[in-house]
């Protein structure tokens, strides 16, 4: 990517824009609508919109490393509170990514400074699921495996939080968890079954 090329894309996604529609810009500096939240991770080949066929405002979208919902992380938690309290989003997204760089060095002993305190959420979904991922021979399968279930437990993340908690009692609004593999471009949908989820932790992580 040529760093000076940027500004002559722009201008030729702008006439390509306009040539199909006039207004386009007009419409679109109007407001947003999305009905998505997408929490993925920053990785450079995970595209948030692109893989889905999303245009502009259709998802509302928020990224970092290994595509994480920590509590006490308040970028993550802001954008779940703007888009469920205001936004009113109908679905959540959690996509994770098989290949994940932020997953294979929580995976490894290294002290990464900066990042030991990020990465440590992901050796704790290690943790909690060690019994599973210690019965996968295969490293390939185990790093695969600790990939969905970090997206799983994330997912439980969204579930935790009061915003999801208050808006799951007054309208439909899902949480879905997906896996995208890099090798094929599969998007995967884990199956998530968030309204089991939702009854199982609310013994302990009920906010309202
Ligand atoms: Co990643």
């Amino acid at each position: 990517m040529e760093i000076h090329r940027i500004f002559e894309n722009n201008q030729k996604w702008i006439a390509d824009k306009l040539q199909l529609d006039e207004n386009y810009f007009k419409n679109l500096a109007k407001g947003q609508a999305p009905e998505v939240l997408y929490i993925g991770c920053a990785d450079s080949r995970v595209t948030a919109e692109d893989l889905m066929g999303a245009q502009p405002g259709e998802v509302f979208v928020h990224r970092n490393i290994a595509n994480m919902v920590p509590a006490i992380d308040l970028s993550a938690m802001s954008v779940i509170n703007y888009a469920v309290n205001h936004l009113k989003v109908k679905n959540i997204v959690v996509c994770g990514h098989y290949g994940c760089g932020g997953v294979k060095a929580a995976m490894q002993a290294a002290d990464l400074g900066i990042l030991n305190p990020w990465l440590r959420n992901i050796r704790d979904v290690y943790r909690l699921h060690k019994n599973e991922l210690n019965k996968i021979q295969d490293e390939e399968a185990k790093y695969k495996r600790l990939i969905e279930l970090n997206v799983q437990e994330q997912c439980m993340n969204v579930i935790k939080t009061a915003e999801y908690q208050l808006a799951a009692q007054e309208r439909e609004i899902q949480v879905l968890g997906w896996v995208f593999d890099i090798e094929t471009g599969n998007l995967i949908d884990l199956n998530i079954d968030f309204r089991k989820i939702l009854n199982e932790i609310m013994e302990i992580y009920r906010l309202s």
